[in-house]
C-alpha cells in the first residue's frame, strides 16, 4: 500500500484528507452529480504499452488515483519521461530513453500495485532484461502470477525468481507462440498483448479474457502500429511487427467507479448521475441493478441511478469474467443487498477470498451467512477447494454505525456506503487504500451530501 500521504492526496484533494481515519454520520441519500473519468485498470496498462514505443504517447482522461502514480513512478526510475496535467486528466510519456533501473528504484515500489509484472515484455523488447519487485493489490485471494511466467516462458523469456522479485532475460529474443490460458485471466492476457505485439512471428492466445479494458489496450496498440485480431471464441492472434510508435488515446470510463456510485445511490436511497457511464460496458450490471428494483435513465453524457423508493428486491448473482457480472461489483452491491426484502445469493467465481468485507457488515447490523459451496449457479473451481466464497444476505436489516477498517480497494468502498447507509456514526479507518483506485472520492461523497468528518 502506498503512503497515506500519497494516497491522502488523490482521495481528498478538495476536502483535505489529512488522516486516514474518517467518522461518518449516516443515514441520509446520497443526491447529486459527479464525474468518472478513465478506468483505473486500463490506465495504468495503457502507461506500460507507451514503452513498447519509439516516440511519445499521450493518455488521455486519467484519473488522479494512487495507482497512476506507482506506474508513473516506474516508467521514471525506467528512463521514461512523464508530463502530467494531474486536473486536466493528461500524461504525456517519452519513452526514447528507456535504460534499466536500479534496484532500489525499482524495489521502492515493491508491494504497491499488481501492474509491474506488465512490464516484462516491453522491458525484456527495450532491454533485453527485466526486474519486477515484489507485487502487491489487494488481497482478495492468494492472486498467483503462474499464468503469466508460462505465458513468458512461451514467447522465449528465462525467468529467475530471486528472493526480491523475479529477473527475466530472453537470450534468444521473443518469439511469437501459442498459449492456451486455464483460465481468462485478465492480467496474463495484457501480458501476452504487451508481449506479442513486438514478438517475431504469429502468436495466437486461447481463452483469452475480453473485458472492456482489455479492447480498449488492442485499441492503443493498433494506433501504435500492432497487428491484432479478435475472434468471438476467445481467439487473440498478434502478428509481431519490429517496431511500433508512440499513441493518443482517450481512455475508456471506469465502469467499475460508475457500478460503485450506482450502488451507493441505491443503498442510501438517493439518486446520482455520474457523468462518463456509458450503458455498452455496463449491461450486465445493468440488468442485475434493475432486478433489484433500482431505476437508471441512460444519457448521452452518463447514466442516471436511482433508488425506486419502494422496497428493494432480492437477486442471485454469479460473478464472472466478461460478459458476466465483474466480481468488482459485487461489494458494493452487497450493501445494497442488505435493504432488499428476502435472500439475495452471491457467488462469486473470479476470486477465492472476496467476502471479507462482509465481516464490518455483520458488525453494522446486516445478516449474511459465507458458504464454501458453490450457491445459486454453477459449480466453479473454488467449489472443492474448500474456499469461502458464497454469500447469502438476507434483508433487510437495520444497519447501526460502527468502527471499522477497510480490507481492500472494493470492499473498501462498500465500507463507506455502508457507513453512510446505516444510523449514527461509524469510524472508518484505512481509507487509504480507496485513492488507489476512486479519484477524489471524498470530494465527490462531500458533493453528494455526505456528512463526515477526517481526523486529525
Ligand atoms: C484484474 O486483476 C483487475 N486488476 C482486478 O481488479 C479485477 O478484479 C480482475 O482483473 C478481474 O476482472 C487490474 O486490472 C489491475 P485475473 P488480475 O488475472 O488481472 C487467477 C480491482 O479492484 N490467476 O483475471 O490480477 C487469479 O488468482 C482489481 O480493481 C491465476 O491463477 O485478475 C484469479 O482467481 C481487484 N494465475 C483469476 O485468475 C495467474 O497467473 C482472475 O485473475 C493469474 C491469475
Amino acid at each position: 500500500m502506498n503512503s497515506l500521504s500519497e494516497a491522502a492526496a488523490a482521495a481528498g484533494k478538495s476536502v483535505g484528507l489529512t488522516s486516514d481515519t474518517i467518522t461518518f454520520t449516516g443515514g441520509r441519500p446520497l443526491n447529486g452529480r459527479i464525474v468518472v473519468r478513465g478506468a483505473k485498470n486500463f490506465v495504468t496498462k495503457a502507461m506500460v504499452a507507451a514503452l513498447l514505443g519509439d516516440s511519445p504517447s499521450t493518455l488521455r482522461d486519467v484519473p488522479d488515483i494512487s495507482d497512476v502514480r506507482v506506474v508513473s513512478g516506474l516508467l521514471g526510475a525506467h528512463g521514461v519521461m512523464i508530463e502530467r496535467d494531474v486536473d486536466g486528466g493528461v500524461i504525456r510519456l517519452d519513452p526514447t530513453n528507456v535504460k534499466s533501473a536500479h534496484m532500489a528504484e525499482i524495489n521502492a515500489h515493491a508491494g504497491s500495485s499488481r501492474i509491474p509484472i506488465l512490464f516484462c515484455g516491453p522491458l525484456l523488447h527495450q532491454l533485453g532484461e527485466a526486474f519486477i519487485p515484489d507485487l502487491g493489490g489487494c488481497r482478495i485471494g492468494d492472486r498467483p502470477i503462474d499464468f503469466h511466467l508460462s505465458a513468458l516462458r512461451s514467447f522465449g523469456a528465462v525467468v529467475d525468481k530471486l528472493p526480491e522479485g523475479i529477473h527475466l532475460t530472453a537470450p534468444e529474443g521473443l518469439r511469437g507462440a501459442k498459449i492456451q490460458l486455464d483460465y481468462p485471466s485478465v492480467g496474463t492476457t495484457e501480458q501476452v498483448l504487451l508481449t506479442a505485439v513486438r514478438a517475431q512471428g504469429l502468436t495466437e492466445l486461447s481463452n483469452a479474457a475480453i473485458e472492456p479494458e482489455i479492447m480498449d489496450l488492442i485499441n492503443v496498440l493498433q494506433k501504435m502500429g500492432a497487428v491484432i485480431s479478435v475472434d468471438a471464441d476467445r481467439v487473440i492472434r498478434v502478428e509481431g511487427v519490429e517496431r511500433l510508435s508512440g499513441y493518443d488515446h482517450r481512455s475508456i470510463f471506469d465502469r467499475n467507479e460508475a457500478a460503485s456510485w450506482a450502488a451507493a445511490a441505491l443503498a442510501t436511497g438517493g439518486e446520482i448521475f455520474v457523468e462518463g457511464a456509458r450503458q455498452a460496458e455496463m449491461l450486465t450490471f445493468l440488468n442485475v441493478f434493475r432486478k433489484a428494483g433500482g431505476i437508471f435513465e441512460v444519457f448521452d453524457d452518463g447514466i442516471r441511478f436511482a433508488h425506486p423508493g419502494t422496497p428493494l428486491k432480492p437477486v442471485v448473482i454469479e460473478t464472472d469474467v466478461h460478459p458476466g457480472f465483474m466480481t468488482d461489483w459485487q461489494q458494493p452491491l452487497v450493501v445494497a443487498l442488505t435493504q432488499a426484502t428476502g435472500v439475495s445469493i452471491v457467488h462469486e467465481t473470479v476470486y477465492e477470498q472476496r467476502f471479507g468485507f462482509t465481516d464490518a457488515l455483520v458488525k453494522m447490523g446486516a445478516t449474511i451467512e459465507l458458504h464454501r459451496e458453490c450457491l445459486g449457479g454453477q459449480k466453479c473451481r473454488f467449489g472443492q477447494r474448500n474456499f469461502v466464497h458464497s454469500a447469502v444476505i438476507s434483508g433487510p436489516t437495520k444497519m447501526h454505525g460502527a468502527n471499522i477498517e477497510v480490507p481492500d480497494l472494493r470492499g473498501g468502498f462498500s465500507h463507506l456506503i455502508a457507513a453512510l447507509m446505516a444510523e449514527g456514526e461509524s469510524t472508518v479507518t484505512n481509507v487509504g487504500i480507496i485513492a488507489r483506485g476512486y479519484e477524489n472520492f471524498l470530494g465527490k461523497l462531500r458533493m453528494l451530501g455526505a456528512e463526515f468528518t477526517v481526523e486529525g
